[in-house]
């Protein structure tokens, strides 16, 4: 009675000292980075390169300057010394990466947001909620795993390794330039690896302030220098990464992705793809409609609609589907667009002014084929040179799945939405696309959208939200069809940046030895066959007894072979 009051004791002071522990911040070294207007970076000896990247700040066409493009000896240059610096790096302890890790977290949470001028809320959050679930289980995922060795493995044990792959390369996208650098950093950094970035040429400027912050981070925790590269040019200065890491990452459209991952075929390397998608955002008729009408805006506009896993089609059933539409034709016409940093505007700007012809041609192909706007929000002051680089949020009805704003990632403000009178319906119209990355469904009843969910062909889904498993960093990310393949983030997305070796290895047990037994040592014996046979059904015969039985005539076999002399003569060969 009496035994376990001093256990109960240590365990209550054991989980106040863990408690107290908490309440103690880490120190983390603070470190400057300098804020000011972006300045091209210096260039070593050669000037050959045939073009630059040219910066603009998208919402006021303000030209920033440009980046050098890279030619491929300049990308092979930036990748050896990338190796070399990953060879020191790989040795240092999760202790030193989390140190890392924790200055990037303070600066983005803190300073960062400041001073990043274009950045959303969504893009610092997700980066923070990466970071924290790198420090609090990063190391605890990429630890030696322990699996099961099967049954003629017994005396054995099984498990897996995680080492650095090398040099991470990424190609990233335009649209959450803070987040899309950092991601791949993050990753490949934790996991002992170095990373070389290709920025779009869209959003060079910006990339090169977060080159500046994650060096910063690194010299601080006396990491290696040159560990992290970030590199601007075009497809040339992709290419050339492409053939050089160990590794490559991808997020952009299915049409490059393709190129990708033919040139990694070269090389044979592994090939992450995010491609994209056009995901559905399915409502039943039991749903608390007006929440669920404002998440619906929120999934089609957040960033102009420049999110890959932003909400492109609309699915509402019959009996809710003229409120659903009054309601965000209410919103919509209360949206004014205009430059984001003047502050009083609900969205901003898209990237590239040939996306609005292309926005366009999508709503002209759908009203050519029948259907209607039913509101377009209003622009605001925008500047004369700037209007081609906004787009109004458009709602568009009596839209079908011939219309190519069905089928086509549109990558902009547009609200189609289209009727269905069963779930069956849903499921078939929602998985009726060459995409395939996530879907969001809502109903009162969770059961339901789940099971609508599970039956959809899609690598993401989140129930009664808009994409909120990307708030969660402990799951992976990514699609099937032509959404691309492979996941980033998450233990999955951590682990592809490792070589993941298989080993087995002796349990404890010092009396049982690797030796191949008698019977079918070479020269292998009459008895060879039988042998096998013996051990097959000793292991995996169906019932307790057969296999009881065979072991029973596998050791005799065994002891009387042992008793043998070995066969001197030698069998005849065909
Ligand atoms: C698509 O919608 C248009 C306009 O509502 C209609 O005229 C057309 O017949 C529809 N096509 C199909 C295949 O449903
Ligand atoms: C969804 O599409 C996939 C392939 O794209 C298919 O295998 C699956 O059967 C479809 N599911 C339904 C419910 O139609």
């Amino acid at each position: 009675m009496a035994f376990w009051w001093p256990l109960l004791v240590l365990a209550a002071a054991y989980a106040l000292c863990r408690l107290l522990l908490l309440l103690i911040p880490p120190t983390v070294p603070s470190i400057d980075v300098d804020a000011s207007d972006g300045t091209i970076p210096p260039r070593k000896g050669k000037s050959a390169q045939t073009d630059k990247v040219q910066c603009y700040e998208p919402a006021t066409m303000k030209y920033l300057g440009y980046f050098p493009a890279l030619i491929p000896e300049e990308v092979k240059e930036h990748v050896t010394q990338a190796r070399k610096a990953q060879k020191v790096w790989a040795k240092s302890s999760f202790k030193q990466r989390r140190q890392f890790l924790r200055i990037l977290l303070k600066v983005s949470s803190r300073d960062t947001g400041k001073t990043m001028v274009d950045a959303s809320l969504g893009e610092i959050m997700t980066t923070c909620e990466k970071i924290t679930w790198l420090l609090d289980e990063g190391e605890k995922w990429l630890k030696p795993e322990y699996r099961s060795s099967g049954r003629s493995m017994l005396h054995k044990r099984a498990k897996v390794e995680f080492y650095p792959l090398g040099v991470i390369g990424a190609i990233v996208s335009w649209n959450y330039p803070f987040h899309n650098v950092l991601n791949p950093v993050l990753a490949a950094v934790f996991s002992g690896n170095a990373a070389v970035i290709k920025v779009s040429e869209h959003a060079s400027w910006s990339g090169c302030f977060y080159y500046r912050i994650i060096q910063a981070a690194l010299s601080a925790v006396g990491a290696p220098d040159n560990l992290v590269h970030i590199i601007t040019g075009f497809a040339e200065t992709g290419q050339a990464l492409v053939a050089s890491v160990d590794k490559i990452i991808f997020v952009g459209s299915p049409g490059v992705g393709r190129m990708i991952m033919q040139r990694a075929s070269e090389t044979l390397i592994p090939v992450t793809l995010e491609l994209g998608g056009k995901d559905s955002f399915i409502v039943c008729e039991d749903v608390d409609l007006p929440n669920v009408v404002q998440v619906a805006v929120r999934a089609a506009l957040q960033s102009s609609g420049q999110n890959c896993a932003g909400a492109e089609r609309f699915y509402v059933h019959k009996d809710i589907y003229t409120s659903f539409v009054s309601q965000v034709v209410k919103i919509v016409k209360s949206i004014c667009v205009g430059p984001p940093l003047s502050g009083k505007y609900d969205m901003g700007a898209i990237c590239m002014i040939e996306h609005s012809d292309k926005l366009q041609n999508l709503v002209n192909d759908a009203l050519e084929k029948g259907a209607e706007i039913a509101v377009r929000g209003s622009f605001g002051n925008l500047g004369e040179d700037a209007v081609d680089q906004f787009f109004p949020p458009t709602v568009l009805v009596n839209v079908n799945h011939t219309m190519k704003i069905m089928q086509e990632e549109a990558f902009g403000p547009i609200l189609p939405i289209m009727k269905f009178d069963s779930d069956e319906e849903a499921i078939k119209l929602a998985n009726d696309s060459k995409y395939g990355l996530g879907c969001a469904v809502f109903s009162g009843d969770q059961k339901r959208a789940i099971r609508i969910a599970s039956q959809l062909h899609c690598g993401v889904a989140a129930i009664n939200d808009f994409a909120s498993s990307y708030m969660c960093q402990s799951l992976p990310f990514g699609g099937v069809k032509d959404s691309g393949f492979g996941r980033f983030a998450g233990v999955e997305g951590l682990r592809a940046c490792c070589l993941v070796k298989a080993v087995v290895e002796d349990r404890f047990w010092p009396y049982i030895k690797t030796m191949i037994p008698k019977p079918i040592q070479y020269p292998v014996s009459e008895h060879g066959f039988e042998f096998q046979q013996l051990l097959v059904e000793t292991l995996y015969g169906v019932s307790v007894w057969d296999r009881l039985r065979s072991l029973v005539n596998l050791l005799k076999m065994i002891s009387e072979q042992n008793a043998r002399p070995a066969p001197v003569t030698t069998k005849k060969r065909r």
